[in-house]
């Protein structure tokens, strides 16, 4: 048996969608927004989501301030709002970090009892939430597709450690695809984030857990970001490749939401949570090189060779690093990051960390703590693990 949920009630995309805002029920008609900083109000988007909101009968508040890798402290905040405000939706506009913060203050509103992250952290579940508010997401980036999945991340204040919290009743009950919104993301940042789709898609492609259903949304999703990220990493106002980046971001987050992930995001989370490197370019810049140590596996060497075969590529982890070069990725991490010394000392921390990451489980190999230094070790400085041949 193979249970799968796609999505919520609604997944809306195409031009206009934010339109179906002006369909929203609720038995209070209020509104809390969650938003990050300054970008999004350089879209102009946000006085149509108002004016939408108003036709509702909606009355609406602001939640700004969310940051990239957001903190338990953020979400404190944000469920301290909520409380007060009292809203009957929670309306994520913003990019995956947002997105993840919202659905974390969710919990928090719904279940005020709860006072820290390990109240929300594994083994404890995630309780039944609705019975004050839904979440609706409007992502602003192709990357995380936390509008729909049924997990997100939160930085413990302290330690700095990120936390993957998982629960579906996480799933957003509307996602709305809006591709003009994502129009005004920086280059930069179009990449590293568009590299984040690919590395959910070819993560959950070779997943332990992989099925029919997941794969052909992961190909399909992976195939787009190898054809249109280059062009909106280029050329940002092009909308048909924004439509088709946040429909893949979608597609990707479908698939690994229900396969789940590898080691790429394990090692990530490490070395984001220590060094501070965004999530995408953690994952960009990883990605070849646990393709390479993968392709030990012989199925996951395979689904590697067929997929490379459908972009043109006889190496799979040559051509992701190609596709690198075109978005100006680096090679490897120390450019990155510039502590040589600091850097090799974390290498067991991180090691460690990786190791013990929810995503490992499902990799097609499990790496022991040492083979996980190595592969660090090889990620930092840039030389090659094992063979793909
Ligand atoms: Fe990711």
């Amino acid at each position: 048996m193979l249970p799968m949920k796609l999505a919520g009630e609604y997944l809306v995309f195409g031009e206009n969608s934010l339109e179906y805002l002006t369909q929203l029920q609720g038995s209070q008609k209020r509104a809390l927004i969650v938003i990050g900083g300054e970008s999004i109000k350089k879209t102009g988007y946000l006085p149509k989501i108002e004016a939408y909101l108003k036709e509702a009968n909606f009355s609406f508040d602001y939640f700004t301030g969310v940051e990239p890798d957001p903190s338990f402290y953020t979400v404190q905040k944000g469920a301290q709002k909520l409380l007060a405000f009292q809203p009957d939706w929670i309306i994520a506009v913003g990019g995956g970090s947002v997105m993840d913060a919202a659905k974390a203050m969710w919990i928090f509103y719904e279940y005020p009892e709860y006072k820290t992250l390990a109240d929300i952290c594994p083994p404890n579940q995630i309780p039944p939430l609705r019975k004050k508010a839904k979440m609706c997401c409007i992502p602003t980036t192709s990357g995380s597709g936390s509008e729909v999945t049924r997990s997100f991340v939160i930085t413990d204040t302290e330690t700095h450690i990120k936390h993957g919290i998982r629960g579906m009743d996480l799933i957003p009950d509307i996602a709305i695809l809006e591709p003009g919104i994502t129009a005004s993301v920086p280059p930069a940042f179009t990449a590293a984030t568009g590299m984040d789709v690919l590395t959910h898609a070819l993560e959950a492609l070779v997943s332990s857990r992989a099925h029919i259903v997941a794969d052909a949304l992961a190909e399909k999703a992976a195939l787009d970001v190898f054809e249109y990220l280059p062009q909106a990493y280029r050329e940002g106002s092009n909308l048909e490749a924004r439509e088709k980046l946040l429909l893949a971001s979608c597609f990707a987050g479908m698939a690994f939401t229900n396969v789940s992930l590898g080691i790429v995001h394990s090692i990530a989370h490490a070395v984001g949570g220590k060094f501070g490197v965004p999530h995408g370019l953690a994952n960009a810049i990883i990605l070849p090189f646990v393709i390479e140590f993968n392709s030990q596996d012989i199925k996951a060497k395979s689904i590697y060779k067929s997929f490379a075969a459908k972009v043109g590529a006889e190496n799979l982890a040559d051509a992701v690093r190609v596709l690198n070069e075109k978005l100006d990725i680096p090679r490897n991490l120390k450019p990155v990051i510039h502590q040589d010394d600091y850097f090799t000392a974390a290498i067991p921390e991180l090691a460690e960390l990786a190791s013990k990451d929810g995503c490992t489980k499902t990799n097609p190999l499990i790496p022991t703590v040492e083979e996980f230094k190595e592969i660090i070790e090889q990620i930092y400085f840039g030389v090659k693990v094992g063979s793909q041949s």
